[in-house]
């Protein structure tokens, strides 16, 4: 067992704990059952089951990807956690590391999910946290209790800011993409032209199967790359213009998200154009990056993500207004409709971060939290061709201001996204962030 990282995991539990404790004498309770999840019919027509997405607020607490288990707090005691072992012979799930769990739990094995029931029915004054109502009702908590909101938000809290153990574990999901990464990028640079045949090349060289990613891999080429979530992939080689590759790893339930984007051969001056571009938003996004300072708003730099993107189009001569026009008008929000970033850990859109409403202008940021330290998230600008997007600008106030000749040839080219994962480092450090990604996949 790695005893550092088993010292870490104990103090992320004990944290936990000690975090959670007043928040639930707040509420009146005097401890909380949170489930790790019922399998689910893929429909109720069939007889198969997809594979189990653990609730994130259990995998906080334990790394144990089996259905129907209970991990128990109750502030003072050593958390326990009841683990549902399948009495069925069909199926049997990968065993956990049962050493690891102990140096932080009391682990109790039952049988199967009745055994679970036996064990946490009619505990008092008990919140539940978990998706199935009938678990609780059959565990007699009474509906109020079920994900009540200050017990929830007091989790939510607790998934704001990372502790070391979680960053090693960001740290280690970010290590393995990008082992994928730079074998995607190796093979379509040296021909490979099938968007599945990539995705596939991901999931080998990251040793995970479809359901174990953070999110589905998102494998563009060419056109392709304008859709900002193109998860249905080809199957047949494409031209081969340029690359989008949005994909993670995960480590104990934690995610890494990476984008690359990478351009094709070719010396025609579309390809060159869109070379150009990339570099541009290379420059920008690490520029970005720099900018991360804690007690600034995350809405900020999302702010000046478009002042920079608006220079960039400027500057390349896409749109010919100034740069603060480009963004005043909104047209740089047609080349980069979604949020710089968002918090990243148990899930890819990780909670806590976007309690408080973006402003109207940016209705897909997910994060709108002050930067604060122990916090990571991603930095992702993009800049994009997207059909439906480019039509409205084409109709709107602003159309004659577009260079069209150039925009139809780059839509060959889908878009451009560049992603990486930051953690904020305590206020004082020399540097405000450390780049996670870019430590393991470097230019
Ligand atoms: N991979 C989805 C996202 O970047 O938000
Ligand atoms: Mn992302
Ligand atoms: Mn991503």
């Amino acid at each position: 067992m790695d005893r550092a990282l088993t010292a870490l995991y104990q103090a992320h539990v004990a944290d936990r704990l000690s975090r959670l404790t007043p928040s639930l004498a707040a509420a009146n309770y005097d401890g909380v059952v949170i489930h790790s999840g019922s399998l689910e019919k893929r429909t109720v027509f069939d007889d198969q089951y997809w594979p189990l997405r653990t609730v994130p607020y259990f995998e906080q607490w334990a790394h144990l990807s089996w259905p129907e288990c209970v991990v128990h707090v109750v502030p003072g005691q050593k958390p326990k956690l009841y683990a549902a072992r399948d009495q069925n012979f069909w199926e049997r799930p990968t065993e956990p590391d049962w050493d690891f769990l102990a140096c932080a739990f009391e682990v109790i094995e039952a049988k199967g999910m009745g055994g679970v029931a036996e064990k946490v029915r009619g505990l008092p004054r008990t919140a539940y946290v978990g998706e199935n109502g009938e678990r609780a009702a059959d565990w007699d908590v009474a509906t109020e209790s079920w994900c009540p909101a200050p017990v929830m938000n007091a989790l939510d809290e607790l998934r704001v800011h990372k502790t070391p153990y979680e960053i090693r574990c960001l740290a280690e999901a970010n290590r393995v993409a990008s082992l994928g990464h730079a074998a995607v990028r190796d093979a379509f640079l040296g021909g490979l032209r099938s968007e599945l045949l990539l995705h596939l090349l991901f999931l080998e060289t990251t040793q995970q199967d479809d359901s174990e990613t953070p999110y589905k891999n998102i494998v563009a080429i060419g056109r392709a790359a304008s859709i900002l979530h193109h998860v249905h992939y080809a199957k047949g080689e494409q031209e081969p213009r340029s690359l989008l590759l949005d994909a993670g790893a995960t480590c104990r339930g934690y995610a890494s998200d990476i984008t690359r984007t990478y351009v094709g051969p070719g010396s025609d001056q579309a390809t060159l154009q869109f070379r150009a571009l990339v570099a541009g938003l290379e420059r920008l996004q690490q520029a970005l990056v720099q900018s991360v300072q804690v007690g600034r708003p995350y809405e900020a730099l999302h702010d000046e993500a478009h002042d920079r993107l608006a220079a960039l189009l400027v500057e390349s001569g896409l749109v010919k207004m100034s740069p603060d026009e480009c963004v005043a008008s909104g047209v740089s929000r047609l080349f980069l409709p979604h949020g710089l970033g968002h918090s990243l850990g148990l899930t890819c859109h990780d909670v806590g971060c976007a309690k408080i409403k973006p402003r109207s202008e940016n209705p897909w940021l997910r994060n709108t939290r002050t930067i604060e330290p122990g916090q990571v998230f991603t930095i992702e600008p993009g800049l994009y061709f997207i059909d439906t997007l480019m039509a409205q600008l084409e109709a709107g106030p602003h159309g004659a201001k577009v260079d069209w000749s150039s925009v139809r040839a780059l839509k060959a080219f889908g878009g451009i996204r560049i992603e990486d994962d930051v953690v904020v480092l305590p206020s004082g450090s020399v540097t405000t962030s450390d780049n996670l990604t870019r430590a393991v996949l470097p230019d």
